[in-house]
């Protein structure tokens, strides 16, 4: 099945076994932290995480194999738990309770992010997604007419929309590096967008990982890049955290936007914005005008629930190791690859398995085009969820998470070689 964005209908056995796996409300306090014991229970003998276990975690229907993670990843069900009892606090008495202790388990997120990317909690904004990050830094900069802003020819409408406002109202331009899928080397994309500097440019954007070929960028050297022509780096984060590892001053950007309801398995509408504070003055949005709390004058009342709930994903993932989980999602990603490869009449955009600008994301074309719809269909038939791309000739993307096993990709396996044979 291709998506965009198709709602999914929870099924009533997986509510079952869910019950039955004993997440029953009140298995997880009211404390704002995820029950640290429950999910350290879920290793092996060994002490490794066990997957399979950590995979039961999550409502994600068994009918389907959920390959999108991408587009919206799975909240843990102890988080929705949890969750549902902070609304419930918060519905007994919504002033006293809103504006008390649930504001204060809100407001306390964002140490919880700044823990995730390395730098101090000051410099951290909860925000509703990427593109409302990265809204906020494009109006904060203040670009006049005539000025540039540079990115990729992979980037996503949410993280290009803000710029392409200022190039019809504002006068600014935006240029274009025209990287390959993937990039020959780092050098080449770092050599790509040299090449596109102009004396007007302030601004070099660019996403971490690109959503549509699975590319890491080699931020560090393109913030290195911009700092020597004086402009400012802001990264589009949103296909980065939960699958790489985010240290936002080893990056050296000024800004990085992401979204927690992709790999960092949080609430849906729930987003994380980093502004270097060398920088805060630089960027001045009209909601950050009363600082970077949760609850300002100029921001209003917001979900504090669905923050809280981003504060305990980001438990629940530390809880199980930010590197093993990452680990994971690569280690399932190669799988993939290795499939795809291997699988005659495809074509892979994205970096072989240990190429430093590998990611999580795999994506992938039918050479001969007639097979295209048929593979499509075939995807659609055998609830494969897989998103289509669209973009620079690239058809497919792959993305997986913790509730994803080696069965999920043994089904990705058969729909594909249904229509495409097998080598
Ligand atoms: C690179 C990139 N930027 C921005 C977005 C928009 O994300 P959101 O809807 O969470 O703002 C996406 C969504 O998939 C993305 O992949």
């Amino acid at each position: 099945m291709i998506q965009n964005n198709s709602a999914t209908a929870l099924s009533l056995s997986r509510r079952e076994s869910l019950r039955a796996f004993g997440l029953a409300a009140g298995m997880f306090g009211f404390t704002g932290a995820v029950n640290r014991a429950a999910v350290g229970s879920l290793s092996s003998v060994t002490g490794a995480p066990d997957w399979a276990s950590i995979a039961a975690q999550f409502l994600i229907d068994p009918e389907i194999a959920y390959l999108n993670t991408g587009s919206l990843g799975a909240i843990p069900c102890p988080v929705m738990e949890e969750m549902q009892a902070v609304n419930q606090k918060l519905e007994s008495n919504p002033v006293q309770q809103g504006f008390g202790p649930v504001l204060a388990d809100a407001e306390a997120v964002r140490p919880k992010i700044a823990d995730l990317f390395g730098c101090k909690t000051e410099e951290v904004v909860v925000t509703r997604n990427t593109t409302d990050g990265m809204n906020q830094i494009a109006e904060g900069l203040n670009m006049q007419p005539g000025q540039r802003v540079l990115t990729s020819n992979h980037e996503h409408g949410g993280g290009l929309g803000a710029w392409k406002y200022l190039v019809k109202r504002r006068g600014v331009f935006l240029d274009v590096a025209e990287l390959g899928a993937p990039p020959a080397s780092e050098d080449e994309v770092v050599e790509k967008f040299k090449a596109a500097l102009r004396p007007e440019t302030k601004v070099i954007m660019c996403s971490h990982v690109t959503f549509s070929s699975g590319v890491q960028v080699p931020i560090a050297r393109l913030s290195e890049l911009a700092h020597q022509h004086g402009c400012l780096m802001v990264v589009d984060g949103a296909q980065a955290p939960g699958g790489v590892l985010v240290d936002v001053k080893a990056l050296g950007c000024d800004a990085y936007a992401s979204s927690g309801h992709k790999y960092l398995l949080g609430p849906k509408g729930t987003g994380l914005l980093y502004i270097n504070e060398k920088v805060k003055d630089q960027i001045t949005p009209f909601v950050l005008e009363d600082g970077y709390g949760v609850y300002t004058a100029i921001r209003g009342t917001s979900n504090w629930t669905e923050t809280i709930g981003l504060g305990n994903s980001l438990d629940f993932v530390k809880s199980i190791g930010r590197e093993a989980v990452a680990g994971r999602l690569m280690e399932l990603r190669n799988q993939i690859y290795d499939v795809i490869s291997k699988t005659p009449g495809t074509q892979l955009f994205s970096p072989p398995p240990g190429s430093s600008m590998a990611s999580h994301l795999v994506c992938f074309s039918v050479t001969d085009r007639a097979k295209h719809p048929l593979l499509s269909e075939q995807f659609a038939k055998d609830k494969v969820i897989v998103k289509g791309v669209g973009i620079q000739g690239i058809d497919y993307r792959i993305t997986c998470h913790l509730y994803n096993t080696e069965k999920d990709i043994s089904r990705f396996a058969d729909s594909l070689h249904k229509v495409l044979g097998q080598a």
